[in-house]
């Protein structure tokens, strides 16, 4: 799908020839001339145009305007979200096989996040799977007019939501993929593949390279599957070699059966989504490579398949990680983290100024959080500052969670250094206080996705989750010194200032 700023606005959209014009009204809205915010304004005035956000009201072929279709979007009061809901609305409505060109405008000025949240929702409202079915139905939307009266102010967001959504998409397409068509060693092919674009490099490590570095944590997990297991190592170097990277570690668990604490089989399938957060990494280095921040990151990932086999681990067993610390494996489910574990001890050589790992972690989270926000855990508070901030501005919500050393008390265990189960209450802090265990050496984050990288029900899916928290966060980042990486981080920045301030 093709994406483009075009300079035209509420007077000009009239004559904007297209499938669908969708025009996103704004609460309050300014009576102007022009056939169109006539219309609006009769719309609003009639009663036939309310306020509420998502709310829609469509005409076929309207006498003097270009498009065949129209579609008034409400987006209330403005928010991001609501323009999101607008626009989602909007193009859920018209998304017929005719429909092929859309345009969007607003009733009021654009603002920079109305023009991100709307590339998002077109996008999302859009999206097709399409890799395993035998006769895939084409995406019928080929092009998005994003229209603005001044474009040149807002080429900045523009580029970083289309890099974004491309991102989305990448994350979105290796998510969905079912788990004989992503293995480890698929994964890592994928991973190859991005290195094919500016700035990235990839090295991909087996089962051989991986016991000589001592991961005895993640090779016990990969024991059970007939799958190779693979470490992926994703560079994305936008700035000078001295400047210290961002680490970002996603679990890649290409199917999650549970191993010999064997899952109930209901809902098993979506235990193919259990490589999100990998799925997110590669995501976000798609999207750097298109947007060239001068920053440096590093992508890590631990890709096994955890299965139950004559040879997999045992409840009870003990395997000693990276970091020389060793781990009574109580329940074999709980693979994440120990494949996790051996990839953060990895991030020490980065000499990283933040390390953020990215898992679809803990049923435990879901109950907490549900699907609207992941869970945020550091003991760094700056860092956490910036990880909400970036999910608050991407409309990629997270929310911090605590980490008193008291939740770990039940990780103690008699055989070893530590166990990978405490109870069952608190889960997704134990889960945390286990990983922190092997991140003292960095400032580190970790952010559970397990509610919220993928869909269940009739929606079933991945969502793309938190590629855009995660963009957002390193866009804003100082460069080395202290002007953000990027055009729109110190755009982005502003905004939150002024927010706070
Ligand atoms: N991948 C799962 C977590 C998960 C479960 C994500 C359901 C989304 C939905 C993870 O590997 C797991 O099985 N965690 C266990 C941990 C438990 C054994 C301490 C869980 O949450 O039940
Ligand atoms: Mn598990
Ligand atoms: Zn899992």
């Amino acid at each position: 799908m093709n994406f483009e700023l075009k300079n035209f606005d509420l007077a000009s959209a009239a004559s904007q020839a297209c499938d669908a014009l969708i025009v996103v009204v704004l609460d309050p809205f300014k009576p102007e001339k022009g056939i169109l915010a006539e219309l609006v304004a009769q719309a609003i005035q009639a009663g036939d145009l309310q306020t509420k956000p998502g709310k829609l009201l469509q005409a076929y072929r309207p006498a003097g305007f270009a498009c065949t279709r129209l579609v008034l979007a409400c987006a209330g009061d403005g928010s991001a979200k609501h323009v999101r809901q607008a626009v989602g609305a909007a193009v859920s409505a018209v998304k017929t096989p005719a429909v092929k060109r859309v345009a969007i405008c607003f009733t009021s000025a654009a603002k920079a996040a109305w023009v991100s949240a709307a590339v998002a929702a077109a996008a999302e409202a859009s999206y097709v799977y399409t890799t395993t079915k035998s006769k895939p139905e084409a995406r019928s939307i080929v092009s998005v007019a994003i229209g603005v009266p001044a474009p040149d102010g807002l080429k900045a967001a523009f580029d970083c939501a289309v890099a974004c959504v491309h991102g989305v998409e990448l994350a979105k397409e290796w998510a969905n993929r079912p788990a004989n068509h992503a293995t480890p060693v698929l994964l890592a092919q994928a991973a190859k593949a991005l290195a094919k674009l500016p700035k990235i490099k990839c090295e991909v490590l087996g089962p051989n390279q991986v016991a000589k570095l001592g991961m005895g944590s993640f090779m016990a997990v990969a024991q059970g599957s007939s799958e190779p297991l693979r470490f992926i190592v994703l560079r994305y170097d936008g700035a000078a070699k001295a400047q210290t990277p961002v680490v970002l570690v996603g679990k890649g668990i290409t199917f999650d059966t549970g191993g010999i604490s064997i899952k109930p089989a209901p809902e098993m399938d979506e235990m193919k989504f259990d490589m999100s957060g990998a799925a997110s990494v590669l995501g976000v280095f798609r999207a750097l490579s298109e947007l060239k921040p001068t920053i440096n990151v590093v992508g890590l990932i631990p890709a096994a398949e955890n299965m139950p086999d004559g040879r997999a681990i045992k409840p009870g067993d003990v395997v000693t990680s990276m970091s020389g610390q060793t781990i009574e494996i109580l329940n074999t489910d709980a693979e994440g983290r120990l494949v996790l574990c051996d990839a953060l001890t990895y991030a020490e050589r980065f000499k990283p100024r933040a390390v953020i790992d990215i898992a679809t972690l803990t049923g435990a989270c879901v109950v907490a959080l549900g699907g609207v926000r992941s869970g945020l855990f550091s003991s760094n508070d700056a860092l956490a500052a910036q990880l909400h901030a970036a999910g608050e501005s991407s409309l990629d919500l997270c929310w911090r969670m605590p980490l008193d050393d008291d939740y770990a008390e039940g990780l103690k265990t008699n055989f070893a250094d530590v166990a990978n189960v405490a109870g069952r209450a608190g889960g997704a802090v134990t889960a945390a206080k286990f990983l922190q265990r092997f991140a003292g050496k960095f400032p580190w984050a970790h952010l559970d996705i397990a509610g919220t990288a993928w869909k269940s029900g009739a929606a079933k899916g991945a969502t793309g989750r938190p590629v855009g928290l995660l963009l957002d966060y390193l866009l804003a980042l100082p460069a080395g010194t202290a002007a953000p990486a990027n055009a729109l981080g110190r755009a982005k920045n502003a905004q939150v200032q002024r927010a706070a301030g």
